[in-house]
Formats: C-alpha cells, structure tokens, sequence
C-alpha cells in the first residue's frame, strides 16, 4: 500500500475510463470521506449531485463544453454551494453575503478532493469538470436546483484506462513565501517553461508546444465567464 503523501503526489487527472463499474460499498467509501472534509463554521454548505441518469449526463455533457469523460465514467458527482438547506433550516438566515460564496466554494474544495483522493486510494481515478459553469443557470434548470444552490464543479471518477504522466506543478520557491510576498522569480518561471515545454511535447497523448507563461497568456487573454456575476445574484449569491 502506499503512503498517502505518496498517493497524493502521484495523482495526475484521468480522463479515460474502463467499463468497470464503481460499487456501492466503494461509493459510500468516496462519499464518506467527503463529507468528513473540514467545514467552515460548521455550515456544511454544500450538496452533491450524483447524476445517474444517462439522458441527465448527456445534456449536462453538451453543456460542459462537449467532454465525453462526463459520460464515460462511472460515476458524475456534481458539487454545489448550498445555502438553501439553511434557509430550509432557519428561515430568518441572512444570506446573500459574497462571504457565503466563498465559504460554499471552499467547503466544497475540500469536500471534493476528499473525494478524489478517497477514489484514488481504491485504484480509481477521476477529473474535475469546472465547465459546468459554462451554463450553470441550465444545468441548475435541469437538475432543480433552488435558491442559493450553484453548481461549482463536477467529479468524473471510474477505473482508469489510460495512465498519464504527472504533471510539473510550479517550483516550490515561487509558491511558497516565507514571513513577506515575494515577487516573481524569473530564473525559476523560466526553469519552469522549460520543464512544461518538455512535459508538453513529450506525454502521450494531446502534445503541443507550449510553456506554463503561453499557457496563462492564452487563458488569462480572455474574458471569464463575464455572466457569473449577474447568474450567481440570480441564485441569492454576492447582493452584498
Ligand atoms: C476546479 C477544477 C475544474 C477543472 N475542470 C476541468 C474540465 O472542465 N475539464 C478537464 O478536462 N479538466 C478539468 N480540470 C483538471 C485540470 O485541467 C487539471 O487538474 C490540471 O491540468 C492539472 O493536471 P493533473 O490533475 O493531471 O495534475 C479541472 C480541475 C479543477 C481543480
């Protein structure tokens, strides 16, 4: 067995699945270490989707920009920030705080590498799916999703049938500051490039010629999901 630290560092995102279904006892498992995730004020402010239904999987698919991993794994789970449940609760609760968003959002971070790591430790493997806030007003149509529920991302998790390369994560030293922030240190970005570039045009498969510095170029070049704002006060999220 290994060690979890070991475990931890081999992870690398799988996106192909075997036929091989998850079992019950091994969901639980999964769902079980989810929710003992660490959660902020106690709020527990936060709701799993598990999207059995096919016809279900197919729309959220077409949704979350066409990835066919979301149909192909064994198991969808779909994680949202909820404040519903309280207001269900309590309902004099105030809500509508940005401070709530962020509490959902990372309450559900946690909640969800929980998951991957649980999943990953039973020989499983998975990929977040962040395009669901491609619509995220549809999504929430098809699903029913109330008031101050939002869905923040999916987990596609099955038995591996493919076994990628690790990626390089940033050197530690331009990650990790000690006492003050620390600038950029570009003798390390350009170590970094260099390690991605040939990480990029060596893995097995989707190769292309690209530094981590193009990479956030191109990304951060563009608008993101400038309708966020307007969908998440919609949702009873960030009036104040
Ligand atoms: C919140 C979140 C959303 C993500 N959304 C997607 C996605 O929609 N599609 C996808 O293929 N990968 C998605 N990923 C996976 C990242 O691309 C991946 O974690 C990153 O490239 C690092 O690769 P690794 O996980 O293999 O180490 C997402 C990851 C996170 C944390």
């Amino acid at each position: 067995m290994k060690s979890v630290i070991d475990q931890i560092r081999g992870h690398r995102s799988i996106r192909a699945y075997s036929d091989q279904p998850i079992s019950p006892e091994q969901l639980d498992a999964i769902l079980a270490a989810a929710q003992q995730a660490p959660s902020s004020s106690f709020l527990q402010a936060v709701s799993i989707i598990r999207i059995t239904d096919k016809v279900l999987r197919e729309q959220i698919m077409h949704l979350a920009a066409e990835q066919p991993y979301i149909t192909a794994a064994a198991e969808f789970l779909l994680f949202c920030a909820d404040f519903n449940r309280h207001v269900q609760i309590v309902p004099e609760a105030k809500t509508g705080f940005v401070e709530q968003l962020l509490i959902g959002a990372t309450d559900a971070a946690m909640m969800g590498q929980n998951a991957l790591v649980a999943a990953e430790s039973l020989g499983l493997g998975g990929v977040y799916i962040g395009a669901v806030r491609n619509h995220p007003a549809e999504i929430g149509q098809l699903l029913g999703l109330p008031e101050l529920v939002i869905p923040l991302f999916g987990l596609c998790l099955g038995y591996p049938a493919q076994d990628p390369q690790i990626k390089p994560r940033l050197p530690r030293g331009l990650v990790v500051h000690e006492n003050q922030y620390q600038p950029v240190n570009q003798v390390l970005l350009d170590q970094y490039d260099d390690e991605m570039r040939a990480y990029y045009a060596s893995r097995a498969s989707n190769n292309k010629d690209q530094s981590w510095t193009s990479q956030i170029r191109s990304i951060l070049g563009k608008e993101a999901r400038p309708f966020m704002l307007g969908y998440l006060q919609q949702q009873g999220y960030c009036k104040k």
